[in-house]
């Protein structure tokens, strides 16, 4: 299975701090924020990776990312000059999909939670029409809003209705089989002018085809793509860091833990960093 991550886009709700830079560059407390949609990734199986973002932000993604030999994957980029939409990475990321399964993962979406990993990895092996993940909030009107039938099976998702018809919001990771890149050609532009995620899930709900996981209370999905959700996440990963002395979307560590590197490639990552996230990587290996 292919992975994207849309770290590109409009940048709004973050303005004016985001002006010149990506916010999937920012910190989340010891990390870039892009760390955390590329490990959820990898715990899925994923390897190969394609980012998006602005022309004008991608040198720095590579400048900080590479080809992501050192942790063991491959990442390859690709510009969205205007934000068109989340299925506009089907269109742009056609010939690296090439056919293939594909999850995409946004940017600024944060997931934690025992298990996760496990499950990212069976729909993985599963591969089926598309799944989405289901996460209840107080105030899903911003977000996609999945509603559900008598049986938990999704029977209509809309997209920051005013009304919403419950409280499951569609979080930002999607995994999709083959049909994806046509379904995305189809899909018209909405009133805001995007093509929209929620339009291609709602092709696969018509088809039978669309799965609906709903994440338990114990996980933790956070959006820091605001000005409060972005020190929520910061300070939601630095109190679990601190309290339990492990790191929460480590790539070099993931990759390590899934056999991606070995421990002699951990100890040369762990030479670019001379403070505690370094002295954390030679703890790992011993
Ligand atoms: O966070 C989950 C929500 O993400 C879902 O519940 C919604 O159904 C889905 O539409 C999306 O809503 P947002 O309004 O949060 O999406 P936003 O436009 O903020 O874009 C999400 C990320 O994707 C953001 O980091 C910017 C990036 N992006 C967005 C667009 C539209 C791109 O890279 N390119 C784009 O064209």
């Amino acid at each position: 299975m292919k992975g994207i991550i849309l770290a590109g886009g409009r940048g709004t709700r973050l303005y004016p701090i985001t002006r010149g830079i990506s916010k999937q560059l920012f910190p989340v407390y010891d990390k870039p924020m892009i760390y955390h949609p590329i490990t959820t990734l990898m715990l899925a199986g994923v390897t190969d990776f394609l980012i998006i973002s602005t022309p004008q932000a991608l040198p720095t993604f590579q400048e900080l990312l590479g080809s992501g030999e050192k942790w063991g994957v491959s990442i390859q980029y690709a510009g969205q000059s205007e934000p068109r939409g989340l299925a506009d990475a089907f269109l742009i990321g056609e010939a690296f999909i090439n056919g293939d399964p594909v999850a995409l993962a946004l940017g600024d979406n944060i997931f934690h939670g025992a298990g996760l990993g496990e499950q990212l990895e069976a729909i993985n092996r599963g591969n089926q029409g598309a799944t989405i993940f289901g996460y209840t909030v107080a105030d899903p009107s911003s977000f996609g809003v999945v509603e559900q039938g008598p049986d938990g099976k999704a029977v209509s998702i809309e997209e920051k209705p005013k009304d919403p018809k419950s409280n499951l919001a569609v979080t930002g990771l999607y995994f999709y089989d083959d049909q994806v890149v046509e379904i995305a050609k189809s899909v018209k532009p909405s009133k805001r002018g995007e093509i929209e995620i929620t339009a291609v899930n709602n092709a696969y709900l018509q088809r039978g085809e669309l799965d609906l996981k709903v994440l338990p209370r114990g996980t933790a999905w956070l959006d820091a793509g605001t000005f409060d959700g972005l020190l929520q996440a910061a300070e939601y990963v630095h109190a679990v860091e601190k309290r339990t002395g492990t790191k929460i979307a480590c790539p070099e560590e993931v990759a390590w833990h899934i056999g991606l590197i070995d421990d002699a490639q951990v100890r040369r990552l762990a030479d670019d960093h001379q403070n505690e996230y370094g002295d954390y990587l030679l703890r790992l290996v011993g």
